[in-house]
């Protein structure tokens, strides 16, 4: 049983490093609508953005991957760091929330972005700043994840995001939530079916008209079938992105388990 874990584990990281090797096929520069258009496979959309994170992104973005990838300060895929990139690079978002911060991540990394492009930005995140996780997630305890989110800004040099203590569904979160138009929101706190949903009610409404909503995990029962080191994600946020009204999103992007869904008609 042993050696078949360690085999698997081996070809696992095998294939990784082969899906780094450039490739004719995947390095070019495109926009946002051009990758879905040329790559309409989402197993060959997520290596586009894989194979640009390696090849063709500047490498501070892989410095900030490569500092939440150790020490468990983060979750996620090397190609979401690229599909973030691009987001940024062609939407410039300004007001900007994540629902699940855990050590500060992704919204650091908007931080980044927000500063290499000279875009004024107010980021927003949203989290318990405890370890508390879902069915589906666990998280270590011993840790201040509040300090350790600013701590972790600050070992870029970053501007502080503004962090909210407490439940998305918190009657003080949702004032958060409510309480401006966002250009962007994240959702990648409890991935119950339960829990998500509410996230997604309220969030939907507080987008602006063109802004995006990005849900994690949310893959399942779609063609991307994940590579043996990536994900499709969770039944909830799954169940929640193959429902999502069609006349008040569209689909703008899939790259792995992220869905990033633009509202193009106020309901
Ligand atoms: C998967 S982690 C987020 C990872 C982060 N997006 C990143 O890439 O580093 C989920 C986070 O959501 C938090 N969380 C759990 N339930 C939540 C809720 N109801 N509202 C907000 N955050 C929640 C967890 O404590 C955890 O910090």
């Amino acid at each position: 049983m042993q050696t078949c874990s360690r085999i698997f584990a081996l070809k696992n990281w095998c294939l990784k490093r082969v899906h780094r090797i450039r490739r004719r096929r995947f390095d070019c520069e495109l926009n946002l609508s051009e990758v879905s258009e040329k790559f309409p496979d989402l197993r060959d959309r997520y290596l586009y953005f894989n194979h640009y994170f390696w090849n063709r992104a500047p490498s501070w973005l892989r410095d900030h991957r490569t500092f939440f990838s150790k020490k468990n300060r983060g979750f996620g895929e090397d190609a979401f760091h690229a599909m973030w990139y691009f987001l940024f690079r062609d939407l410039k978002p300004k007001t900007v929330l994540e629902i699940g911060v855990y050590r500060g991540q992704v919204v650091s990394l908007w931080s980044l972005l927000a500063k290499k492009w000279g875009v004024k930005i107010e980021i927003h995140g949203i989290s318990p700043f405890t370890a508390v996780g879902d069915t589906v997630s666990l998280y270590s305890s011993g840790l201040d994840y509040y300090k350790d989110t600013l701590f972790n800004f600050s070992q870029f040099g970053l501007k502080e995001p503004i962090l909210h203590s407490g439940f998305s569904t918190d009657p003080s979160m949702l004032n958060v939530i409510a309480s401006r138009k966002w250009d962007l929101i994240y959702i990648d706190g409890n991935h119950d079916y339960e829990v998500a949903i509410k996230d997604v009610s309220v969030c939907v409404k507080a987008l602006n008209l063109g802004g995006v909503l990005v849900l994690d995990d949310a893959s399942l029962d779609t063609s991307y079938k994940p590579f043996p080191y990536s994900s499709a994600g969770h039944p909830g946020p799954s169940k929640i992105a193959n429902n999502m009204n069609r006349n008040e999103f569209a689909e703008l992007l899939s790259v792995g388990h992220n869905r990033a869904f633009q509202k193009i008609k106020v309901l």
